[in-house]
């Protein structure tokens, strides 16, 4: 099967004067159409800079020095940035840890869900009955009602779920989640992840999901990618990685959450 996508040593650095740091280092890695792919590593590891190098989001003096990010045939790299705006939210969303910082506290949550899909070529009458629907979808209560809501009239998890909606409006077929569900409280973040799990299978979705927790990989993801200072350590089905790590330093990521030494 040709994957969805297809990163191919792809190498990401931040060059200031003196001093050239390797973020990413030669990434290789595929993406299934439906697939969730858990991409893991400690805090510093290249997985945020992994996200934005795909979607083109880096901030100088972060610059792709080599590599190809292929995705539904063309090789995002050498896209115009027209092009590349129609490709983000269009047909890959990014949902990422603190939505505060997504959504805009002076729109009505409503019009930032049908702006999405306004900036991506629906009319105005469809994107407002398809905003009712994509509350209903993310699961918010009286959604009509709710639409017309602002950002800090919800609760982190509520804000998430519009995040996600957001995300999902144009129904792409993949999503860079990165740590989504970091910022919730346990009980929230359960309630999140089932929620996207539920959409996946309704969209065929395919996600890139970024985490250090390893109990959120084993509940979600298809096959683990593990980083370690911008490098790929190991990588495979899940269920191996999980059962059978080859690296100690994978040992040491899921010695670190509770209860998965002995599952
Ligand atoms: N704007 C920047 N300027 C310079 N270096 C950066 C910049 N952004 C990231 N880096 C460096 O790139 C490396 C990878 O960072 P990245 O944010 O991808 O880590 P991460 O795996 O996402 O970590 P975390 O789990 O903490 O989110 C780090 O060494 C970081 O210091
Ligand atoms: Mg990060």
């Amino acid at each position: 099967m040709t994957p969805l996508l297809d990163v191919q040593h792809l190498t990401v650095t931040f060059e200031r004067p003196g001093a050239a740091l390797t973020a990413v280092h030669d990434l290789s890695l595929t993406i299934q159409p439906g697939e969730t792919l858990g991409l893991v590593g400690e805090s510093g590891s290249g997985k945020s800079v992994t996200a934005l190098a795909i979607l083109r989001l880096l901030q100088p003096p972060g610059r792709v020095t080599s590599g190809r990010v292929l995705f539904e045939g063309r090789d995002l790299l050498s896209l115009s940035e027209a092009e590349m705006r129609s490709v983000r939210g269009g047909r890959i969303s990014l949902i990422f840890q603190e939505p505060m910082t997504a959504l805009n506290p002076t729109m009505r949550i409503g019009d930032q869900i049908a702006e999405a899909l306004t900036a991506h070529g629906v009319s105005h009458a469809d994107a407002r009955q398809r905003t009712v629907e994509l509350l209903d979808a993310v699961r918010i209560p009286d959604a009509a009602r709710r639409a017309r809501d602002y950002a800090h009239q919800l609760s982190g998890g509520m804000r998430q779920r519009v995040m996600i909606a957001i995300a999902l409006a144009c129904r792409p077929p993949l999503v860079i989640a990165d740590e989504p569900t970091t910022a919730l409280d346990v009980t929230i973040q359960a309630q999140v992840l089932e929620m996207l799990r539920e959409l996946r299978s309704r969209f065929n979705l395919a996600i890139m999901l970024i985490t250090h927790d390893f109990g959120v990989i084993a509940e979600m993801a298809d096959r683990v990618a593990v980083m370690r200072g911008g490098e790929l350590m190991e990588h495979g089905p899940v269920r191996q990685i999980l059962r059978q790590p080859s690296h100690e330093y994978t040992r040491r990521l899921l010695s670190a959450v509770p209860g998965m030494g002995r599952r």
